[in-house]
């Protein structure tokens, strides 16, 4: 076994991994889970929306994983830029009157774009710090104190202010989302989640009982495992250092949301990306499922 560092949803730290698991492959879902971890001091949220030199020196300082136009020409260097993809979400142009909930918004990007739509009120909703993800056993054991709550959102909360955002941030793991928390919601965004969580099906479940309209998914299939003759649909990928727990085929991902009580279920697009710079490798595919 060797030991190697790498980014938990952002805090560096050093796991075991065996040598047919350091590959390649894995080291997109890895860099996916890159967070504002580098940072050793998270800027508070402004009092007043910074700009010009003030907001640079901010966003330099912060590990983002979504490319945001904050505007006045100032764009977050995010790992991900979802713009380019943006078409194969089919979103409606307006979103006017709308409740939208924004299920593990991390940099707000979604969120953000949903209340640029119109929606009469965006909720983002995530975990505040490592404790709070599904983490493996060693992983978890492996991380300091420190490193387990060291703050995550200062990338959503520079943004928000920034933007001049309404969007309402909330703490909330999704396992523990109820109607009586946040009350019921329009449209239902979870974006390259499930793939992350010991147990997608339960947190499925956690996320029907709060549509009243409809929901998004997205996360990365496999399409190889997209088969008829019985054998398995989906794979589970060891934990690892990473929290990728498994791989999943359209298929699968199709089944969750209908197994979690989604009536229909439909596969909206299917494309391949990849972080910003790096060949578009991943292969990925959209829900759109109604309770
Ligand atoms: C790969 S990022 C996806 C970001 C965004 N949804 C998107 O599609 O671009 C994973 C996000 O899931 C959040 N997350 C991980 N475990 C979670 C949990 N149990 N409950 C809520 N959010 C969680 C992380 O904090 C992070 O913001």
């Amino acid at each position: 076994m060797a030991t190697r560092s790498l980014n938990i949803l952002g805090v560096r730290t050093s796991v075991y991994a065996s040598g047919h698991r350091a590959g390649v492959e894995l080291s997109v879902p890895i860099g996916a889970l890159r967070r504002g971890g580098n940072v050793d001091v998270q800027p508070a949220p402004p009092s007043v929306p910074l700009t010009g030199s003030k907001l640079a020196e901010q966003v330099a300082g912060i590990n983002w994983y979504h490319t945001i136009d904050l505007g006045n020409g100032v764009v977050t260097p995010g790992y991900y830029d979802h713009t380019p993809i943006l078409p194969h979400y089919a979103l409606p142009e307006r979103l006017d009157g709308l409740r939208v909930l924004d299920i593990a918004c991390f940099d707000g990007y979604w969120s953000f774009e949903f209340e640029r739509r119109g929606a009469a009120e965006v909720v983002a909703l995530d975990v505040q710090r490592a404790a709070e993800i599904d983490l493996p056993w060693r992983t978890r054991a492996a991380m300091s104190e420190e490193e387990l709550n060291r703050p995550f959102g200062a990338g959503f909360a520079l943004a928000h202010a920034t933007l001049g955002s309404r969007v309402r941030h909330v703490h909330c793991n999704v396992y523990d989302l109820t109607p009586d928390k946040f009350g019921m919601f329009d449209l239902v965004h979870c974006g390259d989640l499930l793939l992350h969580l010991r147990d997608p099906v339960g947190a499925l479940m956690r996320i029907r009982s709060v549509v009243r309209g409809s929901a998004i998914f997205s996360d990365v299939i496999y399409p190889d495992l997209d088969r008829h003759d019985g054998l398995p649909i989906v794979q589970y990928n060891s934990g690892g250092g990473e929290n990728i727990w498994w791989r999943l085929g359209s298929i699968a991902l199709g089944r969750m949301i209908h197994d979690a009580g989604f009536d229909t279920v439909h596969e909206e697009a299917r494309f391949r990306y990849g972080p910003r710079g790096y060949p578009p490798v991943m292969w990925h595919a959209v829900f759109r499922a109604t309770p």
